[in-house]
């Protein structure tokens, strides 16, 4: 029974991989048609305010190049996800678009996304077309889901003014990598791998009263859109005395 079903497994992905030869590419998910505006008021930064929790790190996240997510803010799953975005008008718009990372959630007329003004410019093929986009306000889109590409940091904890020490503990998580979506996060004892479940607080703001004690063994679970499941364990743990305001290097990147 195990040898058929792992022989079917590989039957299948073989069928699977010759039907899709396209899947070898890492960003190779179709485009899904939807619309996307700007904020006028935008500048070349990204925000500090957004409901992804980043703080000032939101606005130096990817360049600017960010954007508000309604749908795809996942009550906050989808933040620090990143998509490929271009305009659809093919007189204005360039074929690669633009990548954006979510940092903030936020709709406005049947919009997946509020794009920053720079974000929204890239879009364009031409100066002349920067103009003409940003004229029209909101524009017609296709976008898709890509990795995330931060090649100089490793993943990266940000411990939240909010906390406590030792009573309470909330952080957030910088420099998401890959193209899945951290769906859980632990923190475990090291010496005896007593391990809690964190909350999502809000956006990529985890959070838990009574942490445990220690130095503290980080486990981020992520998802893909095809149901794969991975624990990431990073090799560097969050120092028993933590605090407020301190940024951790996990010591890891994630490459999927
Ligand atoms: C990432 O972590 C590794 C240790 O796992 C370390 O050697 C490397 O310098 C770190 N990279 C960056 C850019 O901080």
């Amino acid at each position: 029974m195990a040898f058929s079903l792992h022989f079917l497994v590989i039957v299948s992905a073989l069928i699977f991989s010759v039907l899709n030869p396209a899947q070898a590419d890492t960003s190779s998910g179709s485009f899904i048609h939807s619309r996307a505006a700007y904020y006028p008021d935008s500048d070349d930064k990204g925000t500090e305010k957004g409901r992804c929790g980043y703080g000032s790190f939101g606005a130096t996240m990817n360049n600017g190049y960010v954007a508000d997510a309604s749908d795809l803010y996942r009550d906050g799953v989808g933040c620090g996800a990143c998509y490929q975005v271009r305009c659809t008008n093919s007189k204005d718009c360039s074929d690669e678009g633009v990548t954006i990372v979510i940092t903030d959630q936020g709709s406005s007329d049947r919009t997946d996304f509020i794009m920053s003004k720079k974000a929204f410019r890239k879009m364009a093929q031409s100066t002349y077309s920067e103009s003409s986009l940003l004229s029209q306000g909101t524009v017609d889109i296709e976008y898709r889901r890509v990795s995330c590409k931060y090649p100089n940091y490793n993943i990266t904890v940000k411990i939240d003014e909010s906390s406590d020490y030792p009573y309470y503990l909330a952080f957030v998580i910088w420099y998401q990598q890959g193209q899945n979506d951290i769906t859980a996060v632990q923190l475990c004892e090291t010496k005896n791998f007593n391990c809690k479940l964190l909350d999502r607080s809000y956006g990529s703001v985890f959070t838990t009263t009574s942490p445990p004690s220690g130095p503290l063994s980080l486990r981020m679970l992520l998802s893909g859109e095809d149901g794969d499941d991975k624990w990431v364990v990073p090799v560097n743990t969050i120092p028993e005395n933590w605090k407020k305001g301190d940024i951790y290097d996990t010591g890891v990147q994630v490459a999927y």
